[in-house]
């Protein structure tokens, strides 16, 4: 379910910059990815955010989105926070996007971009509040390195909110409606869809969170996806 909406297939002609050459983006149609993420998708942002804040109860200080894509997580979660945002992601191309999202919402004074892999994050240690993720996580190499690496630059007191889900089955049930309306294929029918290798969906997080010797975290597998929680 985690690869259901990854981004697949081929770049889209809008993408010009030089960054849509690398491996992580060859392979995503950044531009179909981006509209229904602002668009028919949106509704799934609004409702982990609000999720995130009702569980992590941090509404100020820096947040980290881990793999954000275009920044649609954090960005819903800016609407209702004080919170600042570093948007994190591999893809040049997916960053380039979350640049232009910042400033359609008008957060340049709360949010910037930060180029970098989540094996290697490039922050000190303890530089932020709260860490989210969201569909990213299928797509890390070792996530055993990567969420060791989550908890390093988390500061005290701070809470880690990671995983992936397309919302409740109703809200997957109108969405996929909205898009056959449109005469778009819901991602679970779309031939030919990238995504993570299988062994990658089907890892023991409980299993992989013992093994980095982090003490405070909890997996949670409910209808609304899979999601991870840790405490400093
Ligand atoms: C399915 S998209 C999810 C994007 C966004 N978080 C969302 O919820 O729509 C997965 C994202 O994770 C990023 N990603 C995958 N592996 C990564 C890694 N090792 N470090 C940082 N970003 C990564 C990809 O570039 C892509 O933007």
């Amino acid at each position: 379910m985690l690869t259901s909406e990854n981004p697949s297939s081929t770049l889209s002609a809008g993408d010009t910059s030089e960054a849509k050459k690398t491996g992580a983006d060859r392979k995503m149609d950044v531009s179909r990815y981006d509209e229904q993420a602002r668009g028919v998708n949106a509704p799934i942002y609004a409702y982990y955010a609000e999720k995130i804040k009702q569980a992590t109860a941090i509404t100020s200080g820096v947040c980290l989105d881990v793999g954000c894509g275009g920044g649609y997580l954090g960005l819903a979660l800016a609407r209702i926070t004080d919170l600042n945002f570093i948007f994190m992601d591999r893809s040049a191309a997916m960053l380039e996007r979350a640049d232009r999202h910042i400033i359609e919402d008008g957060l340049q004074g709360r949010a910037r971009t930060l180029p970098g892999d989540v094996h290697r994050i490039p922050l000190e240690d303890s530089a932020v509040n709260l860490v989210i993720s969201r569909g990213s996580i299928p797509f890390w190499k070792d996530p055993q390195i990567a969420l060791k690496e989550i908890y390093r630059v988390l500061a005290p007191e701070g809470r880690v909110y990671v995983g992936g889900g397309r919302g409740t089955p109703a809200m997957q049930e109108q969405i996929a409606a909205d898009l056959k309306a449109r005469g778009i294929a819901p991602p679970k029918d779309r031939p030919n869809r990238e995504g993570p290798p299988r062994r990658m969906m089907k890892r023991d997080y409980n299993e992989i969170l013992q093994k980095t010797g982090i003490p405070f975290f909890s997996v949670i597998k409910g209808d609304d996806g899979m999601w991870i929680q840790m405490c400093k």
